[in-house]
């Protein structure tokens, strides 16, 4: 299935309050300072067009919301989604969620961290290329803080599973904890656009999620 080409971006909006640079990030990262107040800070890796991170933040004011984007793109036009609903409680990062993760995220700093879809490189030459890897899941519980959440959806059955036993292994989260899929109740009524596609073409979505023992 192809992406479809992205709507283009009015040159005209303002996007310095939304989309962030990862080389031009202060570290560690202060999520008090970049959103000018004290909240749950939720991480999303690879956010694509942005539909999590405007529908959460829009849903839950009282808490910030960064995503992680590498495909420049995606960050703008994610940038975009969130400076055109003024949602003051979400950013978007341009850059490697892997480096951020390793080199700018503190200790148990994070409530969440959401992985929806990630790049399944089919090829089995490329699986080491996959996010989530040894590494990166022991990352994920580092960063979060005692009861916090990763939340990891696939439309990937073989890198589900794949995962799962790299969780079981590397990690002490509790889970995976299965996740029902809720009826849509209009057009944009989905976690992600990957969940959306998937969700259209009636093909099978895998939902996990797990809890860092408090
Ligand atoms: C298959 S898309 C899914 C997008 C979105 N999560 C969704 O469900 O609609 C995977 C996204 O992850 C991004 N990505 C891949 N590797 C990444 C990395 N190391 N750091 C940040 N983003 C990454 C890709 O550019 C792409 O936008």
């Amino acid at each position: 299935m192809g992406r479809r080409a992205l709507r283009k971006i009015d040159p005209n909006l303002d996007l310095s309050r939304h989309l962030l640079h990862l080389e031009e990030l202060a570290a560690p990262l202060d999520g008090a300072a970049l959103f000018g107040r004290s909240a749950p800070l939720e991480l999303e890796v690879g956010s694509g067009k942005g539909l999590f991170l405007a529908t959460a933040a829009a849903d839950h004011p009282d808490r910030d919301f960064l995503g992680v984007e590498i495909a420049y793109k995606y960050a703008r036009f994610t940038a975009a989604r969130l400076k055109k609903r003024e949602l003051p409680n979400a950013k978007v990062i341009h850059g490697d969620a892997q480096r951020l993760l390793s080199e700018w995220v503190p200790d148990e700093s994070l409530a969440a961290v959401h992985v929806y879809f990630p790049d399944p490189w089919w090829k089995k030459r490329h699986r080491k290329r996959r996010i989530m890897n040894r590494t990166f899941v022991r990352q994920v519980q580092r960063v979060l803080q005692p009861g916090g959440l990763l939340h990891f959806w696939t439309d990937v059955a073989e890198y589900f599973e794949a995962a799962l036993d790299v969780l079981a292994q590397e990690t002490r989260l509790l889970g995976p904890q299965a996740v029902e899929a809720r009826p849509a109740e209009h057009d944009l009524d989905y976690r992600t656009h990957f969940e959306r596609r998937m969700r259209l073409h009636d093909l099978p979505v895998y939902r996990s999620m797990f809890r860092k023992p408090a």
